[in-house]
């Protein structure tokens, strides 16, 4: 077996999952007897001179709390040199070289980059900072939008947190004769509300992808056989002529209407919580993938999940997959953006459950 040096980098927002990634692949690397480090603090560590990095091995890493939430590794400081801020101060260029030389100092055959869609499209974009290794990503989000992949890291344990969450809020509902009006992450993906949504058996799922209309919303909720559950936004729905909170905007409407109401948020107990175990066989499907595409000198590539079987697909494929916006943070960057289609069979579900997900389809 040809020896090889490989590193791990969680990069975005955290989720749970990643330490379960991170550990099968140190495990697998370790069977192949190659070396490991970890890049700490996602890109941060990386522009660092020299960079930050661990030695990572099965007697330096906890096995027994790999099922942990965050990374071990951390996925950066707000306050430093990133992406967007070099992009902000017109520095990228020099910011890109930077993390290239990094890598070649550190002499890597390969880098495992985990990151989410944000992260995958910069690697798409900007392939240079990688060339002269093996690329290799892993999609992780809870927000679920990455294109080309039926699951990403952390998403089914993001659902069962908000599930837990709102089993809990139900008890308190069903004593005070009140709904309460949940408001999920996801950014502009309805993924996770339309997830949780259909797991809970909410009254209602308002996502970004569906227009809704606030007077059927109300009148669906008046007419429910209870007087307590659950509606689910998401929260990059947006509700016209009204700035704010998502949940705060139709929960006072529901008040205006005398429906009592409560709003929660969950916030980021939804990036946290064990990793549950559909997560963590996913986990050991992307390391196994990442590490058979190390063997076989791929780059430029991501683990993806498509119908029940684990395989790579390019860069290039997953970004051209996507629905490509601008990054909302680096002046000049596209992200490739995948959403809840009009035919989802989730729709559909909910809706035969007598759940009111909206008017027409976006
Ligand atoms: O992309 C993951 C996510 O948790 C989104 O669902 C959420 O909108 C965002 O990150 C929050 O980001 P931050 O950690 O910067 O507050």
């Amino acid at each position: 077996m040809v020896h090889k040096k490989i590193g791990i980098m969680t990069t975005g927002g955290d989720c749970s999952g990643l330490n379960t990634v991170i550990q099968r692949l140190v495990d697998g690397a370790e069977r192949r007897k190659w070396d490991v480090i970890g890049v700490q603090d996602g890109t941060d560590g990386l522009y660092a001179n020299p960079a930050r990095t661990i030695e990572l091995n099965n007697n330096v890493f906890q096995f027994a709390s790999s099922h942990l939430a965050g990374s071990i590794l951390s996925n950066g400081h707000a306050a430093t040199t990133n992406f967007e801020s070099a992009a902000r101060a017109g520095k990228l260029a020099a910011f890109n070289k930077r993390l290239q030389k990094s890598l070649k100092d550190l002499n890597l055959d390969a880098l495992v980059l985990i990151g989410g869609n944000g992260s995958l499209s910069l690697a798409h974009l900007y392939r240079e900072i990688y060339s002269g290794l093996s690329l290799v990503c892993i999609p992780k989000t809870i927000d679920m939008d990455v294109p080309l992949t039926d699951k990403t890291i952390g998403f089914d344990t993001a659902v069962q947190q908000l599930v837990s969450y709102c089993d809990q809020l139900l008890l308190t509902a069903r004593s005070h004769h009140r709904w309460f009006v949940v408001q999920t992450m996801g950014r502009d993906c309805g993924q996770l509300a339309l997830h949780a949504g259909v797991a809970v058996a909410a009254d209602a799922i308002v996502i970004p992808e569906i227009k809704f209309d606030i007077d059927n919303l109300i009148k669906h909720i008046k007419q429910s056989k209870r007087d307590y559950g659950i509606i689910m936004v998401a929260e990059g729905i947006s509700v016209r002529g009204h700035s704010g909170k998502p949940a705060e905007i139709i929960s006072r409407q529901l008040s205006a209407a005398g429906i009592a109401n409560r709003t929660a948020f969950p916030e980021y107990t939804q990036r946290a919580g064990d990793t549950v175990a559909t997560d963590r066989i996913l986990a050991a499907g992307f390391a196994d993938t990442a590490l058979h595409a190390i063997e076989n000198n791929e780059t430029y590539v991501m683990t993806v999940l498509q119908n029940g079987e684990y395989k790579t697909i390019s860069l290039d494929e997953f970004f051209a997959a996507g629905k490509q916006q601008k990054d909302p943070n680096i002046i000049g960057a596209m992200t490739s953006n995948a959403y809840v289609e009009p035919d989802d069979d989730l729709l559909h579900i909910a809706t035969d459950m007598g759940i009111y997900i909206g008017e027409k389809r976006k």
